[in-house]
């Protein structure tokens, strides 16, 4: 039956290089918001296009943890998917069970190494060979507002956590929800990694949650960065437990609320809907990290095949990933920037264009890049896990104090190095 699907999908498509084969790609993600299935819906078609066949194995959530789930649950069981999302150190740990396949020729035979920025292929590489490709490069350190939300409220944008707090009162007083938000873990920690940011900048932000030292654990910026996400919880609407981020992306769109912190797939949503950076919406630094550059790579990691046709077809998506059509359109879909630094911007928004302006800054002068916790770029899975357990339980508790969460912190990474 596969055969036959293979030989029809080859036949309509047409497009099969003399020579090649024509195989199957099974690709795990979780990208099923509107946005994100736009821009996966272009690889699978360049895929198709290519005489192969696509095979979607979408797992919704954000973040990707059930993806993840689904994930090891293959693996173990001897059948995984010929590609899935995984992202930063977590390839690391994939390569150690020894499931993942080498990209070297391709990498080698389209110059990766040419264009790729040096810390974005060294992650993709186990053992100095590449194993994932990457797709694009997000920011999370964003806030997205509705500009006429914002004026009906007789609020100004924000630049610092104490303007912040003005106008989510002032969008309170005026019966907004003033921030729109998904009470769920890596909701909750991709909101307190941008307070840390803010409150002890870069530089404690990277001793924190990349070298995992006590003393920037437990200090003050980190005691103060709780306190700003308590005050986060008096803003939200009775919704909000649980509510997926793409849910609270269109509060913002549908102007019952001010604003959403959220990494810049949010942008994926507001293009979905037709709607115009800078004009409809508006995309800002998360306030007092205005400058800095919170990274967060999307990347395919690939898994050793059993048959040629299938490893061709996996190694014409790993081309394919890096061409600059795809890093095109599926940036200008998905809300993030491509990866190839010699990437023409001319087409983009002016909230990709900031964020490529930023993203290159931060990189060339080494300060204020830093990478995301919340989205697996800092630190080990485990230890990931062990923070976003305390950050949901504070966030969730009215009794935790700042004194407790950081020595409750402190504890939970220690225990899970
Ligand atoms: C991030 C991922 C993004 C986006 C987001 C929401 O971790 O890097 O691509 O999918 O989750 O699901």
């Amino acid at each position: 039956m596969k055969f036959q699907k293979t030989l029809l999908g080859a036949a309509i498509a047409g497009t099969l290089a003399s020579g090649s084969m024509a195989g199957e790609v099974e690709v795990l993600h979780w990208w099923t918001s509107g946005g994100e299935a736009a821009a996966i819906a272009v690889l699978r078609d360049m895929v198709e296009e290519e005489g192969h066949t696509w095979t979607d194995f979408s797992v919704a959530g954000g973040a990707g943890e059930n993806a993840m789930t689904v994930l090891r649950a293959r693996a173990v069981s001897g059948n995984p998917p010929a590609s899935a999302q995984i992202k930063g150190l977590e390839i690391q740990e994939w390569g150690d069970l020894g499931f993942l396949a080498s990209l070297d020729d391709v990498a080698a035979a389209n110059g990766w190494d040419d264009f790729l920025p040096e810390e974005v292929a060294s992650v993709m590489k186990y053992n100095g060979e590449y194993v994932a490709v990457p797709v694009n490069v997000h920011r999370v350190n964003w806030m997205w507002i509705n500009p006429e939300v914002l004026a009906s409220a007789g609020a100004s944008v924000p630049t610092t956590l104490d303007e912040l707090w003005e106008t989510a009162d002032q969008l309170q007083e005026a019966g907004y929800t003033a921030i729109a938000h998904g009470g769920q873990a890596w909701q909750d920690a991709t909101i307190f990694e941008s307070l840390v940011l803010a409150t002890g900048g870069p530089e404690l932000y990277s001793r924190a949650f990349v070298d995992h030292d006590e003393d920037a654990l437990t200090s003050d910026a980190m005691r103060e960065a709780f306190t700003h996400l308590r005050r986060v919880t008096e803003y939200l609407d009775q919704g909000a437990p649980g509510r997926d981020w793409d849910q609270a992306t269109s509060m913002v769109i549908r102007g019952e609320a001010g604003m959403q912190f959220m990494g810049d797939w949010a942008k994926g949503e507001f293009t979905a809907a037709g709607l115009t950076a800078g004009e409809d919406y508006l995309c800002v630094a998360f306030p007092g990290t205005e400058g800095t550059f919170t990274h967060n790579v999307d990347s395919l990691a690939m898994f050793e095949q059993r048959t040629e046709a299938n490893r061709e077809a996996q190694q014409t998506m790993a081309r394919l990933v890096l061409s600059s059509d795809f890093q095109e359109t599926f940036n200008q879909n998905k809300g993030s920037i491509p990866v190839r630094l010699d990437h023409d911007m001319s087409t983009f928004d002016e909230c990709a264009q900031a964020s490529m302006e930023t993203f290159l800054a931060t990189s060339q002068s080494g300060e204020g890049l830093v990478p995301s916790m919340a989205h697996g770029m800092s630190t080990t899975s485990s230890i990931q896990g062990a923070i976003y357990d305390v950050v949901t339980a504070y966030f969730n508790s009215t009794s935790m104090t700042e004194d407790q969460a950081v020595n409750r912190l402190a504890a939970a990474v220690r225990a899970a190095r």
